[in-house]
């Protein structure tokens, strides 16, 4: 009996070990590569925590692919490739928290094991990105959709309390790495999540936290 029960173990640890150590998934290998991030540079933590804001005003310029790639990577990329863990931290390491990066040439989801971009829609969903009038400037707006079935078996009170514990970080990231780079961000509650969600195709476990518009200042 005690035989059976070492077998089943070490069945389940070499299976764990073969999975975590395969390439990524037929879904990921899908996504749009992104050029490797910078993590360089910038400017010193205090400065960029003296000039973080949140804008309102976005001029409707494109950001370069070398600016989306780092900015993705800063706000939930993985930091720590050992351990596949991330630049924000998440409740029990979940990493419950999707962002969605939605632009004028479709909505995409940031894969941060392979950092790339898998397809979602290619419609321009940017107006539905928020309820406010700029929102449709901005040339990108962040999505932080919390996948509820990543969460284990936390209660729908402590899931509802952790993912927008867990989206504060990735924002925060955003915002600081926005006051780095010289780039208008804002945060947003201000949604109509069930019109954003079905644009998304999000299924019923899958909520929409907050949305983050990046872009350029208005000049
Ligand atoms: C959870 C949360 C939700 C927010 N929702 C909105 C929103 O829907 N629309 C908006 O214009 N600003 C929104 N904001 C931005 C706040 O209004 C802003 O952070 C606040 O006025 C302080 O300004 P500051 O970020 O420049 O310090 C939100 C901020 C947070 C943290």
């Amino acid at each position: 009996m005690r035989r059976k029960a070492l077998i089943g173990v070490l069945v389940w640890v070499g299976l764990g070990f073969l999975l975590g150590g395969l390439p990524a998934t037929a879904q990921e290998s899908k996504g749009v590569p992104l050029l490797s991030p910078q993590m360089e540079g910038g400017k010193p933590l205090m400065q960029a925590l003296k000039e973080r804001a949140t804008a309102r005003a976005f001029s409707p310029e494109k950001l370069p692919d070398q600016i989306l790639s780092n900015l993705l990577w800063a706000a939930f990329g993985v930091n720590r490739p050992d351990s596949g863990r991330r630049t924000a931290p998440s409740a029990v390491n979940w990493q419950e928290i999707d962002v969605y990066v939605v632009t004028a040439s479709g909505a995409h989801v940031y894969e941060a094991k392979t950092h790339s971009l898998t397809p979602v829609v290619p419609e321009d969903l940017r107006a539905l990105a928020g309820t406010q009038a700029f929102v449709k400037d901005a040339p990108v707006t962040l999505v932080f959709v919390a996948d509820y079935a990543r969460m284990g078996k936390a209660s729908q009170e402590q899931k509802d309390f952790f993912a927008p514990a867990d989206t504060g970080y990735i924002s925060q990231n955003v915002y600081l790495y926005c006051a780095s780079e010289g780039l208008a961000t804002g945060v947003r509650a201000g949604i109509d999540r069930p019109a954003l969600a079905r644009a998304l195709k999000l299924r019923p476990d899958q909520k929409i936290i907050l949305a983050q518009s990046v872009g350029y200042p208005k000049k």
